[in-house]
């Protein structure tokens, strides 16, 4: 339906592809649109008019300025709800396991942080480095300082695009150039709430980095700063790797498990992001659903960090379904490239006996993720009156990628091909609020 409040700008032409719903529950028949010959008109607020078959586009839409992509891919920018800022430069640093990866590389660069110049000049590239990859938007961490995230803030409204994000919370365990304190903590997040949160297309997640680095004084601030801001999204880690299970075991030798820890300091809820989830007891599941809780599959970083196997059908089931997302975690994960992360989530189903079509897996990375993090009313998918977030995809990419689509016989197998074998040289163009951002 053409809503005409807004004038029309801007004419796309490709394939379109549309998710709706979610086709592991609904099936592909009620979620998945797909016009070989589509369109989708702009407006100049930024958002879509109308989408649907060229041949269906109302006269007066007709004679817009055109982008064409023939017949590469058009659809809802990425959605990446797990990525650390203030580790761009670190991908590829290989750690014993998770605690040694973060004492030995990631501590030292977050440090850096602490310079507004230098976080500044990371910021643009980070941001540049997202739209390259189609990304659109991202639930990401800063570092401890609140400079950093101020800094990352600023960027992404310059840009016009989605972005969630908090100062790290860490008060032990870790160098003093990385660390906090509960009170400081408490002070420097509120006051990056007032300044950002809610303003135009910016949010605000309250971020401890996890348990094993926040003592409880720190995780009872933690809870009392998400009780008096329930709007916030709050985001940490959880249950990642064997050595960090068992450290935060000894920290807290009163919980029931990990998530109990969380739970004990009312971090649990609707807007709670906890990464990892790999090694969930049943009761953790449990505790999570019924709490709304999501967790974010991370399998780039799970594998490189050699952290475990994610059982998406355990954290699914049908009768107890944990909300699950999908996000690169950058820079323990070693992609900016939602594509490969897709592949990779693919592969660790397959190892774990489970299976993720192409159709879930872009799904779960655009209204899916939409969905978790409470985006879905603004973007996700290419539904008239959202923004217009979006992604351009080149099927015939690389020459792998162009042999594959000789024998590619329906929407599921090109998006199958792009996942398995797609990175960055797969996005032709990326689009926010409308304006081109990136043109390969
Ligand atoms: N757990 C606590 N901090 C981190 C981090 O920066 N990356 C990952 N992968 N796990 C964490
Ligand atoms: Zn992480």
């Amino acid at each position: 339906m053409a809503n005409t409040d807004q004038p029309a700008v801007k004419l796309l032409r490709g394939a379109t592809v549309n998710f709706t719903d979610n086709p592991r529950i609904k099936g592909d028949e009620n979620s998945v649109q797909y016009e070989a010959k589509g369109a989708i008109v702009i407006s100049e607020s930024g958002r879509i008019l109308w989408q649907g078959a060229f041949a269906d586009l109302p006269d007066a839409f007709k004679g817009l300025p055109c982008d064409d992509y023939d017949d590469k891919i058009i659809m809802a920018g990425f959605i990446d709800p797990h990525i650390h800022f203030p580790q761009y430069r670190i991908l590829a640093a290989p750690g014993k396991d998770l605690l040694d990866w973060l004492n030995r590389f990631t501590f030292p660069e977050e440090g850096r942080y602490s310079s507004e110049e230098y976080a500044a000049k990371a910021a643009e590239i980070f941001l540049d480095r997202l739209f390259a990859n189609g990304t659109t938007s991202a639930l990401a961490f800063c570092s401890v300082h609140k400079t950093c995230a101020d800094t990352l803030f600023a960027a992404a409204q310059k840009r016009g695009m989605s972005m969630i994000t908090g100062k790290t919370m860490m008060d032990r365990l870790a160098p003093d150039a990385v660390l906090d304190t509960p009170e400081t903590a408490a002070r420097d997040s509120q006051e990056l709430i007032n300044k950002w949160d809610n303003k135009g297309r910016l949010k605000y997640a309250i971020t401890p980095r996890f348990a094993v680095t926040s003592t409880d004084a720190q995780l009872q601030v933690t809870g009392d700063l998400y009780k008096d801001n329930p709007d916030c999204l709050m985001q940490t880690h959880l249950s990642e790797s064997p050595g960090e299970i068992a450290t935060v075991q000894k920290q807290f030798p009163w919980s029931k498990d990990y998530t109990d820890v969380y739970d004990h300091f009312n971090l649990l809820g609707e807007n709670s992001f906890f990464a990892h989830g790999i090694h969930l007891s049943e009761r953790e599941c449990q505790r999570l659903a019924e709490s709304g809780s999501t967790v974010v599959h991370c399998p780039t970083s799970n594998n490189f960090l050699g952290s475990g196997l994610f059982d998406i059908d355990h954290l699914s089931k049908p009768e107890r379904p944990v909300g699950v997302g999908v996000a690169t975690d950058v820079g323990g994960g070693t992609s900016y490239s939602m594509l490969q992360t897709l592949g990779e989530a693919y592969k660790v189903a397959m190892l774990k006996g489970r299976k993720i079509t192409a159709h879930d897996a872009f799904y779960l990375a655009t209204l899916g993720n939409a969905k978790q993090i409470k985006q879905d009313n603004e973007t996700g998918n290419l539904e008239a009156g959202k923004y217009a977030d979006i992604v351009v995809l080149d099927p015939k990419a690389t020459p792998v990628l162009e042999s594959r689509q000789e024998v590619s016989e329906n929407l599921e197998d090109i998006l199958f091909s792009l996942m398995i074998l797609g990175d960055d040289r797969a996005i032709s163009a990326t689009y926010v609020a409308g304006e081109r951002v990136y043109k390969r």
